[in-house]
C-alpha cells in the first residue's frame, strides 16, 4: 500500500508585514534581514486563530478534490501554536467540517511537525485507515517578542495541508522515512514555556513565554542533521540525491537551504523556496511549499520529491516520496 497526496491547498491571513514595515518598529533593516535570511515579506494574523487557518485548509481541500468530510477517515493538524492545549486544533476543524467519521489530534515537532504527521498519516493507512486530511498550520505572531529584533524578523503565520488515501500501487507514495530527536539540544529553540502555577506556590514561576534562539545553534544543527537526515532516507528508498526531481526543504532561512544543496552535492535551482514571501511559519511551511509547487505545475505526477523539516526539540524529519 501506498500513500497517494490527492489534493494540496494552503491559505495564509491577508496582512502582509514587510521587512522595511519592521524596521519603523525595532532596529533592523531589510537589507539585513534579505542577507542573513532571504526573507522579504510574511504574513500576520489579525485575529484569525491557527484552527481557522486550519479550516481554511480544510475547505480549499474538500471544495477541490470533491471529497466528501465523512469519507475522512483521520484529521492529523502539525502546530506548535495551538489555539488550545485541549481540543487538539485537529479536533476543531474536524468538528468545523462535519467529519463525523474522522479521529482528530495535533503532532507538535515544531518544524519537522508536517513531516512527522504524513509519517504517521501514512502508517495509518498501512493499517485499516483509507482516507485522510494531514494539515501543518501556525500562528507563530504569537510566539513572538515583537521588541527582539533576533527572532521577530524570521517568523510568519499560515497553513498548508494535503489529502492523502491509501493507493495499491506501492510504487506510489512514501518510499522512505527518518524521523529523529535531539531533546539534549532542546533548550537551542524554545517558545511559550508554560511554568506549573498553581494556588499551592507562594512565588509566581519565571519563564519567558517567547521564541528564544540560539541562531547559530540551531543554524548549526539545519546545515548538518538535514543532509544526514536524507542520506538516510534516500539510502532506505534506495535512491541517489540524482534522482530526486525537487526538494522541499523546510522554510527557515533561504541560506540554509542554499547551504543543504551544497553539502548534498546537488543543483540549486531543483531546491524550491518561497521563504521571500513567507518567512518561516514552522510546521506550515513544507505543505504551503508543496501546495504552490503543484499550484505551478512544477510538480508532476510520478515525479521523486524530498520533503525534510527541522526545528525545535530539537527534530529532524524527511520522507522520500513519488507524488
Ligand atoms: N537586524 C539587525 N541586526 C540584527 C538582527 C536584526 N533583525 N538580529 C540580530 N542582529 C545583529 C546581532 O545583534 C549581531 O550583532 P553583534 O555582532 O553586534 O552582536 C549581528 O546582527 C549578527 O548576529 P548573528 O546572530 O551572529 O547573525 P547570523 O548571521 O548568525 O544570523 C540568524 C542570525 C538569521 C538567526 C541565523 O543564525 C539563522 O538563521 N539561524 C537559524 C535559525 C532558524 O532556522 N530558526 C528556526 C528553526 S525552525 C523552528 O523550529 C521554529
Amino acid at each position: 500500500m501506498g500513500l497517494r497526496i490527492t489534493q494540496t491547498a494552503y491559505y495564509v491571513p491577508p496582512k502582509v508585514v514587510t521587512n522595511d514595515d519592521l524596521s519603523q518598529l525595532m532596529d533592523t533593516s531589510d537589507a539585513w534581514i534579505k542577507s542573513r535570511t532571504r526573507i522579504e515579506q510574511r504574513h500576520v494574523s489579525t485575529g484569525e486563530q491557527t484552527s481557522d487557518l486550519s479550516l481554511q485548509v480544510a475547505q480549499k481541500l474538500l471544495a477541490e478534490s470533491g471529497w466528501t468530510a465523512d469519507s475522512l477517515d483521520f484529521i492529523i493538524v502539525a502546530t506548535m501554536s495551538p489555539d488550545y492545549l485541549t481540543p487538539a486544533t485537529a479536533a476543531i476543524v474536524q468538528g468545523q467540517i462535519g467529519a463525523t467519521k474522522a479521529m482528530a489530534f495535533d503532532i507538535n515537532a515544531a518544524c519537522s511537525g508536517f513531516i512527522y504527521a504524513l509519517v504517521q498519516a501514512n502508517h495509518l493507512l498501512q493499517g485499516s485507515y483509507q482516507r485522510g486530511m494531514v494539515i501543518g498550520a501556525e500562528t507563530l505572531s504569537k510566539l513572538v517578542d515583537w521588541h527582539e529584533r533576533s527572532t521577530a524578523v524570521l517568523f510568519g503565520d499560515g497553513a498548508g495541508g494535503v489529502l492523502v488515501e491509501s493507493s495499491p500501487n506501492p510504487q506510489v507514495g512514501i518510499l522512505a522515512e527518518d524521523l529523529r530527536a535531539f531533546g539534549q539540544d532542546q533548550q537551542y529553540l524554545t517558545a511559550g514555556y508554560q511554568p506549573v502555577q498553581n494556588i499551592f506556590m507562594s512565588s509566581k514561576p519565571a519563564g519567558n513565554p517567547y521564541f528564544a534562539m540560539d541562531g547559530r545553534r540551531v543554524y548549526y544543527f539545519a546545515t548538518h542533521e538535514v543532509p544526514n537526515s536524507v542520506q538516510r532516507a534516500l539510502k532506505k528508498a534506495p535512491l541517489t540525491g540524482e534522482q530526486v526531481d525537487w526538494w522541499l526543504l523546510h522554510q527557515a532561512n533561504g541560506r540554509i537551504v542554499e547551504a543543504i544543496a551544497n553539502h548534498l552535492h546537488q543543483p540549486q535551482e531543483r531546491f524550491l523556496t518561497n521563504v521571500a514571501s513567507y518567512g518561516n511559519t514552522s510546521a506550515a511551511s513544507i505543505p504551503i511549499l508543496l501546495a504552490e509547487t503543484v499550484a505551478q505545475e512544477k510538480l508532476q505526477r510520478g515525479q521523486r520529491v524530498v520533503l525534510s523539516g527541522f526545528g525545535g526539540g530539537l527534530t529532524v524529519g524527511s520522507v522520500v516520496l513519488t507524488y
